[in-house]
């Protein structure tokens, strides 16, 4: 439906007070106008709410109340980040938000007209949402609604986070026994979608959509229909592929599934802070697939962590160590060697996938602490049997065994060989560099491969005596292909 916008014809007084004069933009719940506030002589934007069609009255008067009340939670919240709600009003039956007019395009709009933003800019843009947030947060109020189109981004470069609260009107399951989605559900957390209550943490999960928008230039969740696009939030793992490499993390840690474990405001502040973090790079940090680089699945190549410069990789990966340690599950590894090293860091090998006839290893029997002889490459199987002594010659050491993220009961469906690979690099890459890892050379001498269960095994009951597995294994080589004389892994764990 399209309706004219530019000025009105006939002058619409509402509340005896606010005249409407121009209508700014439309969404999912209503017409917005700009208007004249007749006793403060000022203008305002007037936020008129639709319900949708056939909506009981009794329906409508429970609206209206919620309304009020999340209004009047918003208008709580002072800060200049924050779109100032002045008033909520009731005029012949319909609900109208009248806030401060802000005039800016939305980030939304930006995008859209100009493509997207330079990491630059986008870093910018998180750490202003993250103190807006911070703001709301703290005083017990969660956005629900954090999207491009509720962010204005002032000609003086400050962001003006609209909309605060508001979401939750819309929410009420009476409101939405129709099963209508009112706006788009590709910036709802995944919790949301199973049906739990928005908290900060959601928020947070909109927020890593959001950057990836802005440095992407497109919305990394939507697709044709809802239903793909719910199924996208619970599966997939957006392809980064304009972003430098810690802007990619910081996203991968926010769009983390499981709100326990996704990065906190604190985190990622802290790594918005961490030295050169918005610097350009050298090199890309998406790599097309090539058969070298032997990622088995083609379209999401892993973050090539060998190609980025020493130091601030360093810095970078030791700050996750600390910041990811309690959500991904490896709390209590203490810090690794800082010291600044000339040599390149290590890679992540390779992401191979274990566990049926079908995979790449088809077996691979060893755990957390096992060593073993010959290459850990598709086509080799390794049985419990094979295991050699650590502090004898061996060729790769398994250092690490994790049931993957992706597995807990928030998602619903399997997870995507992308998001498996992306947790599977997370955890590899972290643990590496973690104190867990004791040879001082290891950025050098030492390189590590990920083992995730292949899509047969993954879906295999991992109780049943057929075996599936869940797990992700990360195992340890030497640089050089020599071999290993002891055991890289800490004795003090
Ligand atoms: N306070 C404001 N001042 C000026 N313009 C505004 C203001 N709030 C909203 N707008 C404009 O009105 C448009 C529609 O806003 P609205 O909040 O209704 O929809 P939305 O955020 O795009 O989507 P949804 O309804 O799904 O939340 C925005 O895109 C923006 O251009
Ligand atoms: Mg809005």
């Amino acid at each position: 439906m399209t309706e004219h916008i530019g000025p009105v014809t006939r002058q619409r007084v509402i509340g005896g007070r606010y005249e409407l004069v121009e209508v700014l933009g439309r969404g999912g719940m209503g017409v917005v106008w700009r208007a004249q506030d007749r006793v403060i002589g000022r203008h305002v934007a007037v936020k008129e709410l639709r319900l949708p069609d056939g909506i009981a009255d009794h329906e409508r008067e429970v609206f209206q109340q919620r309304v009020l009340r999340e209004a009047r939670t918003a208008g709580r919240l002072n800060d200049p980040s924050i779109v100032t709600v002045h008033d909520v009003l009731n005029d012949a039956g319909t609900t109208y938000i009248v806030m401060e007019l802000v005039q800016a395009q939305t980030l939304s709009e930006l995008v859209r007209s100009r493509g997207p933003l330079p990491p630059q800019q986008v870093i910018t843009l998180a750490e202003q949402v993250l103190d807006a947030l911070s703001v709301a947060h703290a005083a017990g109020v969660v956005h629900r609604d954090i999207k491009p189109s509720n962010m204005m981004l002032l000609a003086n470069g400050r962001l003006k986070l609209a909309d605060f609260g508001i979401a939750q009107t819309i929410d009420d399951p009476r409101l939405t026994t129709s099963g209508q989605i009112i706006g788009s559900p590709s910036y709802l957390a995944p919790e949301r979608i199973h049906g739990n209550q928005a908290t900060a943490a959601s928020d947070l999960w909109a927020l890593g959509a959001v950057l990836c928008f802005a440095v992407e230039g497109r919305d990394p969740f939507e697709r044709a229909t809802t239903a793909a696009t719910l199924n996208a939030v619970l599966n997939e793992t957006p392809r980064l592929t304009r972003c430098p490499a810690q802007l990619a993390t910081l996203i991968r840690g926010l769009l983390i599934g499981d709100p326990n474990a996704r990065l906190t405001a604190t985190q990622v502040r802290a790594l918005l802070r961490m030295p050169d973090v918005t610097a350009p790079f050298t090199a890309t940090a998406s790599q097309p697939y090539s058969p070298t680089t032997a990622t088995p699945y083609p379209g999401q190549p892993l973050t090539q962590f060998a190609a980025r410069p020493g130091k601030r990789l360093r810095w970078l990966v030791v700050a996750l160590v600390v910041l990811l340690a309690v959500g991904t599950g490896i709390g209590g590894y203490a810090l690794g060697d800082t010291t600044d090293s000339a040599a390149p860091p290590t890679a992540l090998a390779a992401t191979v996938d274990y566990g049926s006839p079908d995979a790449q290893i088809p077996e691979f029997e060893l755990g957390n602490g096992d060593c073993g002889d010959g290459q850990v490459v598709p086509g080799r199987s390794f049985t419990s049997n094979e295991s050699v002594d650590c502090g004898s010659p061996h060729d790769f050491e398994v250092y690490d065994v994790s049931t993957a993220v992706a597995s807990s009961s928030l998602h619903i469906q399997p997870p995507s060989a992308q998001q498996l690979d992306a947790e599977a690099d997370s955890v590899c890459t972290i643990v590496f560099y973690s104190a867990w890892i004791t040879p001082a050379d290891k950025a050098t001498a030492l390189s590590y491969t990920a083992l995730v269960p292949s899509s047969r095994a993954w879906q295999v009951d991992p109780d049943s005596s057929t075996g599936g597995t869940r797990q992700i294994l990360c195992v340890l080589t030497s640089r050089d292909g020599s071999q290993l004389t002891s055991s890289a892994v800490s004795t003090n764990s």
